[in-house]
């Protein structure tokens, strides 16, 4: 890959095959078959939170944190304009000429909360992906107008304001329905690192061979997720009675943006909300997505809160630092869930 302009500039350059580092083995392949499986999220308007309709608002997100660990939220106070705007900078600073995207590779970056890259590959895995992607830590206001590119800047500093409110508004109402109180100390400790990712994946020349994104729950307590309409993102789900299996979520309608419960949520609810695998597919088409992950600083204590051991007798995870959780997450490479088995209370 030639340094700074990551799998879009092997694309752009015409290739016609997929180069052997991006073929995935058989067994990590996501064929188009799959994208027929299609499932609709549940559609929360979170605006009836603040209305008559609160009581059903909120058993809908608690469902969908307890079943899917993924839904779909509108009336969230981020205007389709200004997703629009946001998925716009994403393509432009991915069309950017590589000698504009490359300052920001590791190691050269001005900050090191910034950085660019390509097929973000853990130690323990071997094929790359097709994928590139820039990722934004925020870290202050100063920060972000002394080092971040101009042409996202503002965007992403109002995703990332509305976003968190978003989030802190649903970690409330999950964390009500188990018993715990949520003020705005608890909320800065457990999502108080907030990171941006605008994602690119590339036209491939052929999809079946290749993935955008390899199965892997997400680390943190909540993720915002905006998505363009070309689809390709799978999640891992047991309906009633039945075996696991990958659905495809239907792009959203315009508008929407995508909720999905991390494992930190699912170790402090005990289990009770499910943070779900999830993948993307290559395709034909070029796709952006620009996730929100929200997780605590590396010193913060995550284990069953003491409310909820009380309610259900006994804890199915045990307690250590959240650096120390992060730290076996990306041991492990993206491997679904694995990281869980380093913090789960194994029965007798
Ligand atoms: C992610 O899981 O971090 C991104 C998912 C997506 O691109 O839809
Ligand atoms: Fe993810």
């Amino acid at each position: 890959v030639k340094q700074g302009n990551g799998v879009k500039g092997l694309v752009d350059s015409g290739i016609s095959k997929v180069p052997d580092l991006y073929i995935q083995p058989v067994d990590k392949r996501i064929s188009e078959a799959n994208s027929e499986h299609v499932v609709p999220l549940p559609l929360i308007d979170i605006s009836g939170l603040d209305g008559p309709e609160h009581d059903q608002v909120e058993e809908a997100l608690v469902n969908a944190a307890e079943t899917f660990g993924f839904f779909h939220v509108v009336n969230h106070g981020l205007p389709i304009q200004f997703l629009e705007e946001l998925k716009d900078a994403a393509h432009n600073f991915f069309n950017q000429p590589a000698e504009k995207k490359s300052v920001y590779l590791k190691g050269l970056s001005p900050s090191p909360f910034l950085d660019y890259g390509t097929s973000f590959v853990p130690d323990s895995k071997k094929s790359f992906e097709w994928k590139d992607y820039f990722f934004m830590l925020y870290n202050s206001d100063d920060d972000a107008l002394k080092y971040w590119p101009d042409l996202c800047r503002e965007v992403v500093l109002k995703y990332i304001k509305t976003s968190t409110k978003i989030a802190t508004r649903i970690l409330e109402i999950l964390m009500k329905n188990i018993g715990v109180e949520v003020d705005d100390s608890m909320a800065e400790t457990y999502m108080g690192i907030k990171v941006v990712n605008m994602n690119y994946y590339p036209t491939c020349p052929d999809p079946d061979l290749a993935i955008g994104l390899g199965r892997h729950s997400d680390f943190g307590v909540l993720t915002v997720l905006l998505q363009d309409d070309i689809g390709g993102l799978s999640i891992k789900v047991q309906e009633d009675g039945k075996e696991e299996e990958w659905i495809e979520i239907p792009p959203p309608i315009p508008g929407a943006l995508l909720v999905n419960i991390g494992d930190t949520l699912q170790i402090l609810s005990n289990g009770k909300y499910k943070s779900a695998e999830h993948r993307v597919r290559s395709s034909t088409q070029s796709r952006v997505s620009v996730p929100l992950f929200l997780f605590p600083g590396p010193k913060v204590k995550i284990g069953p809160l003491p409310q909820v051991v009380e309610k259900d007798g006994q804890a199915q995870y045990k307690e250590c630092l959240f650096g120390d959780y992060k730290s076996q997450y990306f041991a492990r490479g993206y491997s679904g869930k694995q990281a869980l088995d380093f913090v789960k209370i194994t029965s007798p």
